[in-house]
């Protein structure tokens, strides 16, 4: 129950548009609402005239985009009467999965690839109870073994492949419909599983018509379930691009990668589980898919918090690095109106943060003298 003005999570605020009734009890930790931040000195250093947004994820409250998935995952599971969860994960998913579940009172199991995953999100399922298999291969082979599992065990699976997980994230895009007043030109994602591409594009189709102008366009992924959209009819959509660490990208090859490898842990997948559904969100928006090295995904995330007091996690990165090189090339035109996703907190891998911040540490001893020298030799000049 909504209590005034208190925000109490998606599922209440969208309430309308997802699968709830009255009766269901949410489990919610005020997910969603994250903040849509305009980039000032990134785009004034790049001297293209772009008016170029984050959507900064990672201020979820497990630190990823993840938990608007999970909040109606769970609350499905548990109104369904399921008593455990289940998930394979490259980090953020079990963190979320992990919450929720604690939430819910219900039990998590997580499985995760072999020391490929970043430190803050292994902290996060372990305090939140979950109990964390680790096994000897990567996420892919993790995904396959759920699958078995959920198939001969009371375990219901919240990875995106849970059709509640895209319906849950599709709010994402109806946030920045609320916030810009229209949906953007241009929405730039990091890709791995391609669950997230696929629930901002089923949330722009359905949102966008509510607006109203007359231009004949429906959603396929819903196939005449959404609420709203069909017979109101759909505004401009926005051009989806995906970008995938170059280690790591079958959507550039053509077809599923064995061993992918990135410093981008979050998306080291090389068989996405929504490999058909982000081909069509490419041509039914007109966008394409594109890959970052892992030097330039580093370069974006040093960027932007050096230059813009926003920390995101590695594989977040990878959609501004996409987007901005698409800029300075012109594939993104100026005057365009760019979204890009940042899925996750930088805190969720202190490693690579430090391991690529350069002068991290002025060791001194703790006098006055040597202080003010640090500080002296360090002032701008
Ligand atoms: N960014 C981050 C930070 C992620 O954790 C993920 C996926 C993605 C992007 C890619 O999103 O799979 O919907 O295309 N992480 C999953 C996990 C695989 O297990 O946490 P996608």
């Amino acid at each position: 129950m909504n209590i005034g003005n208190h925000y109490i999570g998606l599922i209440e605020k969208y309430r309308d548009r997802l699968p709830v009734s009255k009766d269901t009890r949410l489990i919610s930790l005020g997910e969603g609402a994250t903040p849509l931040i305009r980039l000032q000195n990134i785009p004034r250093a790049l001297g293209k005239q772009v008016e170029l947004y984050v959507k900064f994820e990672g201020l979820n409250p497990t630190g990823s985009f993840k938990d608007r998935g999970m909040t109606l995952a769970v609350t499905k599971a548990v109104e369904a009467g399921s008593g455990a969860i289940i998930c394979a994960s490259t980090g953020n998913t079990s963190a979320a999965a992990a919450a929720y579940a604690a939430r819910a009172g219900i039990a998590c199991f997580v499985v995760i690839p072999d020391g490929k995953i970043a430190l803050g999100k292994l902290a996060q399922a372990m305090i939140h109870g979950a109990v964390v298999i680790q096994i000897q291969g990567n996420f892919d082979a993790g995904m396959a073994l759920v699958k078995q599992v959920a198939n001969e065990a009371p375990v219901t699976i919240v990875n995106s492949i849970n059709p509640f997980r895209l319906q849950g994230q599709k709010t994402a895009a109806f946030e920045i419909i609320d916030a810009l007043g229209a949906a953007p030109d241009f929405h730039c994602l990091p890709v791995g599983n391609a669950g997230n591409i696929t629930a901002h594009w089923i949330g722009y189709c359905e949102y966008s018509s509510v607006s109203g102008k007359n231009v004949t366009a429906a959603c396929t992924f819903c196939h005449g379930q959404c609420a709203f959209v069909h017979g109101a009819v759909a505004i401009s959509r926005p051009k989806m691009v995906g970008y995938q660490a170059a280690g790591s990208a079958p959507f550039l090859r053509g077809a599923m990668v064995d061993n992918p490898e990135t410093v981008a842990t979050a998306i080291r997948i090389g068989h996405p589980q929504s490999w058909d559904q982000a081909w069509k969100v490419k041509e039914e928006s007109g966008g394409w898919f594109d890959e970052c090295t892992d030097e330039e995904i580093l370069a974006a995330q040093k960027l932007l918090a050096g230059k813009e007091g926003v920390f995101c996690e590695p594989a977040s990165a990878t959609s501004l690095a996409g987007a901005l090189r698409d800029i300075k090339t012109g594939k993104i035109p100026e005057g365009s109106r760019v979204v890009c996703t940042l899925t996750g907190h930088g805190l969720k891998d202190p490693d690579t943060a430090i391991k690529q911040s350069k002068d991290p540490l002025h060791k001194v001893k703790a006098e006055l003298a040597a202080v003010k020298k640090a500080i002296l030799e360090n002032m701008p000049r």
